[in-house]
């Protein structure tokens, strides 16, 4: 093919492909199969390969990701992202509707009703027709630059759908997780050993920061656009705008609607109240917008907000289900946890089984019963919880319920500290679900990540008396492990049978033995100590450097640490002072396991910055964790606090007189963020 032919096919592959990009993700509409369509976009792909310097930016072959970004770069908003007003009944939009009469001297005002989509907002910026950023809300005057990350979302445009684009245009919407989606998502998570998402919501900002493009592509991802800021000269309402972007190429929800009236506002409501859970993707409110451009322009902004729109939350829905019973679970640290078990329910679109109760004293707060009828509810988290006990349903034969006094799994007397909600199960060394808990945390995916051993094979390890502590998975060997079974059932009545045959098996030992290369930090994050968190250890490992010097380090020294405080040092002096963990840990150094730092820490990308210890302070023009980041990949130390140890202050804007003061004294060098940017290179 000669390179005329190749551009024309390009270009003629390009709109095909985009026509039906458009067709299937913005007006749910087909017109070939999804295999015609695959081959489509493989020919543009081979034709892109063979003629490399036709690849556009724009094209839809893009969206299958592919770059990595490290660090996102700060873009500041043309306009500040701004948030909405509140309300959460009738009555506050009406005094909403009365201030915007007033403002306006007029006896009423149209509205736009939209659905407040509960996801992650975006900015999109178009030049001449092309995408060329995509910027999240950030702290509303500056946002990370994911524009590669929201490129692989089928329903954001990379060019718009017209001739004669404006010259800059830039328009704002809500990426979403649908709800199937993200259920499937969380299943090949869980699957995999991984945490999963709370909600949709958390699911899509989690996705759009990935540093992996390709990653993102894989994820169910949506855009619903509602708003174009700065003058739209195309327009003259908020209704037209969104008709505009539309044509443009743009999703917008079917379900907008424009109203006389603020009572047209309450049918909206009433409506969607309703009809949300049957909609799939969450929505968490409505949204009010007076429509006619003037007299937005009229009403203006506060610092916060727009004076010409407003949100209406939705509360959460509820529903009523029996309890069946009260059950305990005991934790890897012994904490135990009650959860209630109770007659399936469907509630914002998922069967609910089991709620969580969270402590003894909420149970009799609540005064809450086996038996009785409980009002539940979803909130923000993955489990559900009960919030209202239904006092005319319960049976009158009913008892209070007598929270547990023994561990449920090993008898062993319960505990609780004046200073917490929870009981815990003293039984730390002996009692199984916590032997269990501490090795399945041991081999998980940020501890040392070996995946071989995940789903219920510790179980088996455990009844068969292989394993007691994380060290004794270093003994383990074929012979010990060839034939084991078991049958498993799961929370939700799935019955599995595991055997362990020989490709299990080798399968278990090549983890382990992999696991001896997994950097310190990750060695000490793994030991389950309790609040070293995956950060934690990796500043611990980071600045002593070896378990030898960690085991010496006193709770002063240990305070040093940046992030480590009272709580953490605490913990960490009670753990290496007990004999058994010193056990434990003397035979995970014989088994071969990393107890050293390398001489990087692990992630660093240039070591240009040599271990140098820096206190950041003030604002800069990025982020401060960026700042931060930054300096740990370039080999630096960051501190919480200056100190003798400190070689730099990193100063910003506004740096405390204290903290200039008391370098100063210390003769420690103050630096700004260029010469900074100079250091690094
Ligand atoms: S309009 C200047 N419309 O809600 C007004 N926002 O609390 C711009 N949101 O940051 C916002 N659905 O992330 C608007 N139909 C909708 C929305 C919506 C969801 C989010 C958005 C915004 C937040 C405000």
């Amino acid at each position: 093919m000669t390179e005329n032919e190749a551009i024309q096919r390009i270009s003629q592959l390009i709109l095909q492909i985009n026509h039906h990009n458009d067709l299937y993700y913005n007006q749910s509409r087909q017109e070939i199969a999804d295999y015609q369509f695959d081959m489509l976009l493989k020919e543009l792909q081979a034709l892109e390969k063979s003629f490399p310097h036709l690849l556009h930016s724009d094209s839809p072959t893009q969206r299958v990701g592919g770059s990595v970004t490290k660090v996102f770069k700060q873009i500041k908003h043309q306009y500040p992202m701004m948030s909405l007003g509140n309300t959460y009944s009738f009555g506050e939009l009406q005094e909403f509707d009365a201030r915007v009469k007033k403002v306006l001297g007029v006896d009423e005002v149209e509205y736009v009703c939209e659905l407040k989509f509960d996801g992650v907002a975006i900015s999109l910026w178009y030049e001449n027709g092309l995408l060329i950023h995509g910027v999240t809300r950030g702290d509303g005057v500056q946002g990370d630059d994911v524009t590669m990350n929201i490129k692989t979302i089928r329903s954001i445009p990379l060019r718009l759908q017209t001739p004669n684009p404006p010259a800059n245009l830039e328009v704002r919407g809500e990426i979403v997780m649908p709800r199937g989606g993200f259920e499937k998502f969380n299943e090949l998570r869980i699957a995999r050993g991984e945490e999963p998402f709370a909600n949709p919501r958390n699911a899509a900002s989690g996705s759009i920061k990935m540093q992996d493009s390709s990653m993102v592509a894989k994820r169910p991802l949506q855009c619903f656009c509602y708003y174009v800021p700065g003058d739209v000269l195309e327009a003259t309402s908020h209704f037209d705008s969104l008709k505009w972007i539309e044509k443009l190429g743009f999703n917008i929800s079917e379900t907008m609607r424009v109203y006389a009236d603020i009572h047209g506002v309450n049918e909206f409501i009433e409506e969607w109240d309703k009809k949300r859970s049957e909609l799939p993707y969450d929505v968490d409110g409505i949204v009010v917008k007076v429509n006619n451009f003037h007299l937005q322009k009229e009403l203006g902004f506060t610092a916060k907000s727009p004076r010409w729109a407003i949100a209406y939350k939705f509360k959460a829905e509820q529903v009523q289900t029996r309890l069946n019973s009260i059950v305990f679970q005991v934790g890897r640290t012994g904490a135990i946890t009650p959860v209630a078990e109770l007659e399936p329910v469907q509630l914002a679109g998922t069967v609910v089984k089991r709620a969580s109760l969270h402590n003894a004293d909420i149970i009799s707060q609540m005064d809450i019963r086996p038996g009785d009828w409980v009002m539940v509810e979803k909130g923000g988290e993955i489990i559900p919880k009960i919030v209202g006990v239904d006092i005319s349903r319960r049976p009158i034969d009913s008892e209070h319920f007598q929270y547990i006094s023994t561990c449920p799994e090993c008898g062993s007397a319960l505990v609780r500290k004046e200073s917490e909600a929870n009981h815990y199960c003293p039984n730390f060394e002996y009692c199984p679900p916590q032997i269990k808990g501490r090795i399945e945390h041991f081999i998980g995916r940020k501890a040392m990540n070996i995946d071989s051993l995940g789903e219920g094979k510790i179980e088996v390890l455990y009844d068969n008396k292989l394993v007691r502590t994380m060290a004794d998975l270093y003994d383990l060997t074929y012979s010990s492990l060839i034939g084991l079974e078991k049958t498993i059932e799961n929370v939700d009545g799935i019955v599995r049978k595991l055997s362990f045959q020989s490709k299990t098996v080798n399968n278990i030992l090549k983890g382990i033995e992999e696991s001896r290369n997994v950097p310190f930090s990750r060695v000490l994050f793994a030991l389950g100590i309790r609040f070293v968190g995956a950060t934690t250890a990796q500043k611990l490992a980071n600045h002593f450097r070896s378990m030898q010097q960690l085991l010496k380090a006193t709770y002063h020294e240990l305070l040093e640490v940046d992030e480590v405080g009272e709580k953490i040092a605490e913990s960490l002096v009670s753990y290496f002072s007990n004999p058994d963990n010193q056990y434990i840990i003397g035979r995970l150094e014989l088994a071969g396991l990393q107890m050293e730092q390398l001489d990087a820490p692990s992630d660093v990308l240039d070591n240009k910055l040599n271990g140098k210890t820096f206190v950041v302070s003030g604002v800069f023009s990025r982020s401060r964790e960026e700042i931060q980041l930054l300096i740990e990949k370039f080999g630096g130390k960051n501190q919480s606090s200056i100190s003798s140890k400190t070689d730099f202050v990193l100063a910003g804007e506004n740096m405390g007189p204290a903290k200039k003061t008391k370098a100063e004294k210390l003769g420690i060098r103050i630096i700004g963020e260029d010469e900074f940017l100079e250091l690094i290179g």
